[in-house]
């Protein structure tokens, strides 16, 4: 099971929803530790040019990171101390978590200067290494209105030892962790052929560079285990999706998934004789 299922009862909204992060909370390990570190690492070796970006603007934040990372495993989770290769120090943090790491500079804007994400959900890092928090955004409809400001706003009061955290759901049709294409299909079928797919993100500004750590964690459980264990939740996600405005359900691949859903609105949808 999930952790996080974070399915709000109200309408649909693209919204910050940062809470303050427990510095003891920064990174999360559970059972599939082993499995997630393993693909990970065959990731970087089979697919290094889609799971890692790095710039020369962030090589001293990563190395910054890598000390951080290692000085927190051994106060917080001392049994994941590993030692450490002669990789770039960006990847060698990435090996030690299962959380994926991006770093965030700031220059005329806060770029993406850095990063290993081997965990994506249908977005290419190659497209958006470089970019402001405004162009890594460009795909999301709304973003620019709801939170171009708000995100840049929230970017320069970050504190150093003020980290925050936030969630992201949504729904794809495979529960495979790499998937990277741009593509955004629908997910076909109904809950049966689903996956719940939530992401855990954090941001902590590092004490020397200034640079921002953000991390992804990302948590996939089958809708219809989730069903099982909730009786709500299938209402609540057919809410979700069909109070969402029509281009955020476009861009998230939902168009009829609620009706399939939920006969009901199905019937109360049809257009009147
Ligand atoms: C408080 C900060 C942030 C907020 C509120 C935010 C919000 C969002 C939202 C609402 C989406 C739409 C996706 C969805 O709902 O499933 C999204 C997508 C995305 N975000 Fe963020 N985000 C933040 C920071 C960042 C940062 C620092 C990065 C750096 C890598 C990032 C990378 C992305 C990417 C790559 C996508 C997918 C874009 C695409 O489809 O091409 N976000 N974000």
């Amino acid at each position: 099971m999930i952790p996080y299922v974070p399915l709000g009862r109200r309408p649909f909204r693209l919204h910050m929803g940062l809470r303050p992060l427990e510095p003891s909370r920064w990174f999360e390990f559970d059972d599939d530790a082993a499995a997630v570190l393993s693909l990970r690492a065959r990731l970087i070796e089979d697919e290094r040019a889609r799971v890692v970006a790095l710039e020369p603007a962030g090589r001293a934040p990563s190395a910054e990171l890598l000390a951080v990372v290692l000085g927190h495993l051994g106060r917080f989770h001392p049994e994941r101390v590993a030692p450490v290769g002669d990789d770039h120090p960006l990847v060698e943090a990435a090996r030690l978590v299962e959380e994926d790491l991006c770093l965030m500079v700031r220059e005329d804007a806060w770029r993406l200067r850095a990063a290993v994400v081997c965990f994506p959900s249908r977005w290419d890092l190659r497209e958006k290494i470089g970019a402001t928090l405004r162009e890594i955004h460009g795909p999301v409809p709304g973003y620019e209105a709801a939170l171009g400001d708000p995100v840049d706003a929230f970017f320069e009061r970050i504190d150093v030892g003020r980290a925050y955290w936030r969630l992201n759901w949504t729904l794809l049709e495979t529960p495979e962790l790499f998937v990277p294409d741009a593509a955004r299909a629908a997910p076909g079928g109904d809950l049966a052929d689903w996956y719940f797919r939530v992401e855990r993100q954090t941001f902590t500004r590092l004490p020397e560079t200034g640079a921002v750590v953000f991390t992804i964690r990302t948590y996939v459980a089958a809708a219809t285990e989730l069903a099982r264990a909730d009786p709500e939740f299938v209402g609540a996600l057919s809410d979700q999706m069909a109070s969402a405005p029509p281009a955020v359900q476009a861009y998230k691949g939902w168009v009829g998934l609620a009706e399939r859903l939920d006969p009901r609105r199905r019937a109360s949808s049809r257009p009147d004789p």
